[in-house]
């Protein structure tokens, strides 16, 4: 029985989407969700510069005493966990495109990834790319602009349509029927993906996944929180703190969003 809260980061209001699977799986955890919104998007930084913010979000939620971190964002993951693993005692789950469910049920063999460029261009990317995707073409499309307009709360607009109708229409025209979100911020998007995409094309995310090996996790290591009183949710976002509050269910659970200058 560990009663301390789950630790969540993101580099903005994205990963509330593994937050909500987070939450749905494991009702009884606290948890609380950094939302780094003033330093989005990740993906147009260095390496260097992603590992840092890394490190600063997980000792904040460290001092905060989380029991162990969700890494909730792809960019963040492939650049920086193998780091934060060897230099933190406390256990990381984090989160890459799911690429292996994807090759492994495409017809086509041809497989679209939407990503950030931190992430596609990432070595951890590359090796999962290569290990799972034998024999599949992975067609790699960054999503430029994208993040931006989500952490503006913009997420029904013309121009985002256009926007993204620009990165998905050539990944059709080759034949991709699998399309990989490999951004936590992307979830958002599936309202116009399903707009857009022919119906055989399946959209995958790995927000579930992430769930899951949470649970496992805590499991394993006896850090559940086995009350039966529903969790509270601590949001602490530095930046355009209405966006996150119109994408929770704030009438539904015990939770709170709050801005900090972290
Ligand atoms: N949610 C982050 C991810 O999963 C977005 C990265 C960004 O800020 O560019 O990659």
């Amino acid at each position: 029985m560990d009663k301390r809260p789950i630790g969540i980061f993101d580099s903005g209001i994205g990963g509330t989407s593994i937050w909500g699977e987070i939450q749905e799986l494991l009702p009884y955890e606290d948890c609380i969700y950094l939302a780094d919104s003033k330093n989005a998007p990740y993906g147009e930084k260095s390496e260097e510069r992603i590992l840092e913010l890394s490190i600063k979000n997980t000792e904040y939620l460290l001092a905060k005493g989380c029991k162990l971190i969700v890494v909730a964002c792809n960019t963040a993951t492939t650049n920086a966990i193998d780091y934060l693993r060897e230099h933190y005692k406390v256990h990381f789950i984090g989160i890459e495109p799911a690429i292996k469910p994807a090759a492994i049920n495409s017809k086509s063999k041809i497989v679209g990834v939407l990503a950030t460029k931190g992430t596609l261009s990432s070595s951890l990317f590359h090796s999962t790319s290569k290990n799972h995707a034998a024999g599949i073409t992975v067609l790699e499309q960054r999503g430029t602009g994208l993040v931006e307009m989500i952490e503006n709360g913009n997420l029904q607009s013309d121009e985002l349509y256009t926007l993204l109708e620009r990165y998905i229409s050539p990944m059709l025209d080759k034949g991709m029927d699998y399309l990989v979100l490999g951004c936590t911020h992307y979830p958002y998007l599936i309202p116009i993906l399903k707009k857009m995409l022919p119906e055989n094309v399946t959209i995958i995310d790995s927000g579930q996944a992430v769930a899951r090996q949470t649970k496992s996790v805590l499991e394993k290591f006896n850090l559940l929180n086995n009350s039966n009183v529903q969790g509270a949710h601590q949001f602490l976002i530095n930046k355009n703190e209405k966006v996150l509050v119109n994408i929770l269910p704030t009438e539904k659970l015990k939770l709170s969003v709050c801005f900090k200058d972290f």
